[in-house]
């Protein structure tokens, strides 16, 4: 069985001091959960003091982007070697990178390679815009992003990848994509297209996380789609209460606590 991983996306959200607070909130009662993963995906500044104050908690730490070099003449860019030892996972490609800040399948490919090559395990973001979807391209554009994004990348390398989906209309606007729905593009096109270029086995070993306002509310509904294997949480990471809640309802909708 995969095991199911827990996000938080912070974004741009929480100071240094708010970032600590949060931790001494949830670290107590996420010990109840060890069978599920929880990760905190916080601002590059607060990534040095939290990987200090997460020591021993069993959470673990994500950065939210990075360049793929290991450095050089690229103003305020991080990169993976800066990364590596502080965190474990690092965000790669998510929706709002590609739509502001010009990140393409191109630039993804190279910071998963890089990520991969640094040892963090790269939480790779897909998902079709509102336009796309009404159009019926959804299998189309999710499909090829994840095809771009795994492009030379072997099958032992594969398996260390999260994948996200996350619909763009469904992020930050309080409307989740219907859980059957989540389950089968997961299904059907994620792991599908995962399983033509590795094979099946493969594609059952890699997970797929589901992400787009995920609330306490509608996280046991989803958690309980068998394609998907965790969430990539924004607005209600926020929360030390609601964070301890989406990970406790995930548990229980895998039969993990
Ligand atoms: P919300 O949960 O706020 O919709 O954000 C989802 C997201 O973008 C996580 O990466």
């Amino acid at each position: 069985m995969r095991t199911p991983i827990l996000a938080g996306n912070w974004k741009m959200h929480k100071t240094i001091a708010e970032a600590l607070e949060f931790v001494k909130a949830v670290h107590g009662p996420l010990n109840d959960f060890p069978r599920v993963e929880k990760v905190i995906c916080a601002p590059f500044i607060s990534l040095a003091p939290l990987s200090e104050a997460l020591r021993g908690t069993g959470i673990q730490l994500g950065a939210q982007n990075m360049h793929w070099e290991d450095q050089g003449a690229y103003t305020g860019e991080v990169s993976p070697l800066m990364l590596k030892g502080l965190c474990d996972l690092v965000i790669i490609g998510h929706s709002e990178r590609r739509q502001l800040f010009g990140e393409t399948d191109e630039t993804v490919n190279r910071k998963t390679k890089a990520a991969l090559t640094h040892s963090l395990t790269p939480i790779v973001c897909v998902g079709e815009s509102l336009e796309q979807n009404r159009a019926g391209e959804t299998e189309a554009c999710v499909g090829e992003q994840v095809r771009a994004a795994f492009d030379g990348i072997s099958a032992g390398q594969a398996v260390r990848i999260v994948v996200a989906y996350e619909p763009i209309w469904a992020i930050g606007t309080g409307i989740a994509c219907p859980p059957e729905d989540a389950n089968r593009i997961i299904g059907g096109v994620v792991r599908a297209t995962l399983a033509s270029l590795y094979g099946d086995a493969v594609a059952q070993a890699i997970r797929i996380q589901y992400g787009g306002s995920i609330k306490p509310d509608n996280v046991t509904e989803l958690m309980q789609q068998p394609e998907i294997d965790g969430g990539l949480v924004g607005g209600a990471s926020l929360n030390p209460a609601d964070f301890v809640t989406l990970v406790r309802a995930s548990a229980q909708a895998k039969g993990l606590a």
